[in-house]
């Protein structure tokens, strides 16, 4: 079936409810109705892709076997809202820096500074948290032992980020100093993170819905920003809840401000610091 031209008949209101709750169970992320208008256009503009003119049939090739799997992946793609920068939100990266001279300060650093980026997109955030790991490192003179994990459910978004480059209004937040220390400016106008940076991020394909099916690695930071909020709390508080089995003794999750309400664990204690939602697991 080639690309086509034809128009594609609006998504019922019972379509609409049939992809929202397979959106919802494998991604985890909930439309509401006033976002049906989007969703149906990103599943238009895939199906005259494809050449297909009937929500039921695509439905049909999104759900079976293996290319149907294939078809998931870039269909969830196109849905995933992807908004990153490099220090979104600054207050949280500055939160990482502290916590991690505090343990070089008080030699608690005996193994490698693990982080992981969860929901991490186009490598915005995994990179940034990279540099000020780096800082510290430098800024203390010792050889810097980290690495940052970084996770997202979306191929495309994985595969930018793994190159590295960026247009130069994504380096906005950045500090003059900053873009000098861990940016190159490249022939076609573009920045391309450091080689030292880009060696210690591994951008990795997975669902946070299947954190348990991962590795039983334990981190120093989680870092989860602007993920949850696109999921039902009932679920936003579960993920926070596995996430916390990762954790190091020691180590901190921090999550968007405001992102959960509500939520606390019996191994946590929440920061006293308004500028960011973190918590830190007992000892
Ligand atoms: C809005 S971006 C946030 C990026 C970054 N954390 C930040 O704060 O700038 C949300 C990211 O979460 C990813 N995502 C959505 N559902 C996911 C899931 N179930 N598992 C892993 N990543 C997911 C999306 O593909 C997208 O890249």
């Amino acid at each position: 079936m080639g690309w086509s031209l034809r128009t594609i008949a609006d998504l019922s209101d019972a379509e609409f409810g049939q992809w929202a709750t397979l959106l919802e169970e494998r991604a985890g992320i909930h439309l509401s109705f006033p976002q049906k208008s989007l969703l149906q256009s990103q599943l238009s503009i895939r199906m005259r892709e494809l050449g297909y003119d009937s929500y039921a049939e695509y439905y049909s090739l999104v759900t079976d076997g293996l290319q149907g799997r294939l078809e998931w992946s870039i269909l969830i793609d196109r849905i995933a809202v992807k908004e990153t920068s490099f220090f979104r939100h600054r207050a949280s990266f500055e939160f990482v820096r502290r916590l991690l001279q505090d343990k070089i300060n008080n030699q608690q650093l005996t193994e490698s500074f693990d982080v992981w980026s969860v929901g991490c997109s186009t490598g915005e955030e995994p990179y940034s948290l990279a540099m000020v790991i780096n800082d510290c490192f430098e800024l203390a003179q010792l050889e810097p032992y980290y690495g940052v994990t970084a996770l997202d459910i979306s191929s495309t978004a994985l595969a930018k980020g793994r190159l590295g480059r960026y247009l130069p209004r994504s380096l906005e937040n950045m500090t003059g100093e900053e873009s000098k220390r861990y940016c190159t400016l490249c022939s076609d106008g573009s920045y391309e993170v450091v080689r030292k940076l880009r060696d210690r991020v591994c951008l990795t394909h997975g669902n946070v819905l299947q954190i348990q099916d991962m590795p039983a690695v334990q981190m120093d930071v989680i870092f989860c920003q602007n993920l949850l909020v696109y999921f039902r709390r009932w679920l936003r508080r579960d993920i926070l809840n596995s996430l916390v089995d990762r954790l190091k003794p020691g180590g901190a999750l921090i999550i968007g401000v405001g992102e959960v309400v509500e939520w606390d664990h019996p191994r946590l204690q929440r920061v006293a610091n308004e500028e960011v939602q973190a918590y830190v697991r007992h000892q």
